[in-house]
């Protein structure tokens, strides 16, 4: 994928996301989220990666630090004017996650929700992840990727490049692979939806 199609694509769509979204966010996205959230430390310093919107924003504590950033600066736009409405202080800022302004080991906890599918190189990106994050420390990832049922992952790999052409997100990628590639240990993993869908929690693999 051209470097910067990612942005572009999620600035333009950025005025419309939430409306694009609000089926699956009905159906079962905003269920999922709760999931998620259910599994955060209870204070610290929290990195959320790709926050868009900030659909996320609403569920995190006055005790947690929250950093969030995202690629684009239209959907960051977005995520501000939510911020107001919180409990917790939120700092926002345009980042890659391929290349995270953080120093070493600074975060206790990192979220994305519905990211890993659009980064442009996956594994440098949860690298990224792995080396801002503290040794103690957890990332928690809610993705979509190929199914582990060959059926269907066969027809994900089919239909990528269209959807890829079409929408930019990736149908086929294998994310808890990728996470692994990256350095981190996955000791829990919840599949959704056979397996399109997982709630993936990550832990730095110590050497
Ligand atoms: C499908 S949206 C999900 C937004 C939000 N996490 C949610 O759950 O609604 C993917 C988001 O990831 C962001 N993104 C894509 N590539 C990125 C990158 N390399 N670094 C940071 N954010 C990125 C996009 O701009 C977009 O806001």
């Amino acid at each position: 994928m051209k470097r910067g199609l990612d942005k572009k694509r999620y600035n333009k769509i950025a005025a419309f996301y939430d409306s694009l979204e609000s089926p699956m966010e009905l159906l079962s996205y905003s269920r999922w989220r709760k999931q998620v959230f259910q599994r955060i430390p209870k204070k610290g310093a929290i990195l959320e990666i790709g926050v868009g919107t900030g659909k996320n924003l609403s569920n995190y504590h006055r005790n947690h630090k929250i950093f969030a950033i995202d690629i684009s600066e239209n959907m960051l736009q977005r995520a501000k004017s939510r911020t107001e409405k919180q409990r917790a202080l939120i700092h926002l800022a345009q980042m890659d996650v391929e290349r995270l302004g953080f120093p070493d080991k600074v975060f206790d906890a990192t979220i994305s929700t519905y990211v890993f599918c659009s980064v442009e190189n996956p594994v440098k990106g949860l690298k990224e992840i792995r080396r801002i994050l503290k040794s103690e420390g957890i990332a928690i990832f809610l993705e979509h990727m190929r199914s582990e049922n060959e059926f269907l992952g066969k027809g994900m790999d089919f239909l990528n490049p269209f959807v890829v052409n079409a929408f930019g997100p990736n149908i086929n990628r294998y994310t808890v692979g990728n996470i692994e590639k990256a350095g981190f240990e996955v000791p829990e993993e919840e599949h959704l939806l056979s397996s399109i869908f997982r709630i993936i929690i990550a832990k730095p693999k110590l050497h």
